[in-house]
């Protein structure tokens, strides 16, 4: 029994080794929720194989998963800046969200305010492709200038909730290429996380358990900043990531993003007036009542 565990155990990493050779997982790893639905149906596999004891199931989901994957990020280049203009957007029950036009250039770092419901994460979504704007212009560019529609964009992506998998710190952020393992150190250091990876018996080798919950939000979010700034995505989009991190670390944690190379558009409450000014912009967001003037 015990060995037939360890087994299920080895298939379940031989899988997203397998998965994650089709096509490369750092690519989506920061890009969308859509890596932990790999990770769910794994575990999903694993549990209907130890039930059915049968392999079919198990080729017929992972030929499914596999059509899912096609359609991802394969054929998208990296985006390194953007143009919009005359953006609107609008849920089907909601009222019309005006956004201001605003180009980021490559290598900026832009910080995205305005009060809860303003449609910061909207614009998100509409720059991630994942909603149609009612209204506007996205212009990408890669890194020569040439345009990029948006649906040929990539562009890296950490949402309000950061996504942890059920392995260790350390995969979670290498996301198991191993190759990755020798700029951990600086990483972590650059995200703040090795205070409290110090205050953990097996350190960056812990388990994530979701279960338990035995990683804080803060940690959580400092082990997903550690996974996008490892995979070096050139543009990125960050909601609220320092959210559940206090003042010092997330001050730190600024400081450092800010020399990096990376473009970068990032969605955040209560920063500092002296931390807002260490931004190459800032583009505000207003609710309809205050106007969308600047
Ligand atoms: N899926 C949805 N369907 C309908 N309306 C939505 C949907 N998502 C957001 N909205 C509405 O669109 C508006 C903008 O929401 P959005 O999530 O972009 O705000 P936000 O600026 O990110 O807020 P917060 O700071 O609270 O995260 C809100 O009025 C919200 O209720
Ligand atoms: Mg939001």
């Amino acid at each position: 029994m015990g060995n037939a565990l360890s087994q299920i155990g080895m298939s379940v990493v031989a899988g997203v080794l397998f998965l994650m050779h089709i096509i490369s997982f750092g690519d989506f790893a920061v890009a969308s929720s859509f890596a932990f639905t790999i990770f769910s149906a794994i575990w999903d596999i694993t549990n209907a194989l130890t039930k059915v004891k049968s392999t079919k199931k198990l080729r017929e989901q992972t030929a499914e998963l596999r059509k899912k994957m096609a359609n991802t990020d394969l054929n998208k280049t990296d985006a390194y800046s953007v143009t919009v203009s005359g953006l609107k957007a609008k849920y089907k029950e909601g009222e019309d969200i005006s956004y201001p036009d605003f180009t980021i250039k490559k290598g900026q770092k832009v910080l995205l305010v305005g009060d809860s419901g303003t449609g910061k994460s909207t614009l998100f979504k509409i720059l991630l492709g994942k909603l149609k704007p009612e209204a506007g212009q996205v212009a990408f560019f890669d890194k020569n200038g040439q345009a990029l529609s948006l649906d040929k964009a990539k562009v890296g992506y950490l949402p309000q909730d950061p996504i942890v998998f059920p392995a260790s710190i350390k995969d979670n952020i290498v996301m198991f290429n191993d190759k990755l393992t020798n700029k951990l150190n600086e990483i972590t250091q650059a995200v703040q996380l090795q205070p409290d990876l110090a205050k953990m018996p097996a350190g960056i080798d812990t388990e994530v358990d979701l279960k338990k919950e035995n990683l804080s939000g803060g940690q959580r979010q400092k082990v997903v900043l550690a996974r996008s700034e490892i995979y070096e995505q050139p543009f990125v989009l960050m909601d609220e990531v320092t959210s559940a991190i206090d003042q010092t670390a997330t001050e730190r944690i600024i400081d450092q993003l800010l020399q990096t190379d990376q473009t970068i558009l990032l969605i955040a409450h209560n920063f500092t007036p002296e931390l807002q000014a260490k931004f190459d912009q800032i583009i505000q967001l207003k609710s309809k009542k205050e106007g969308t003037e600047k």
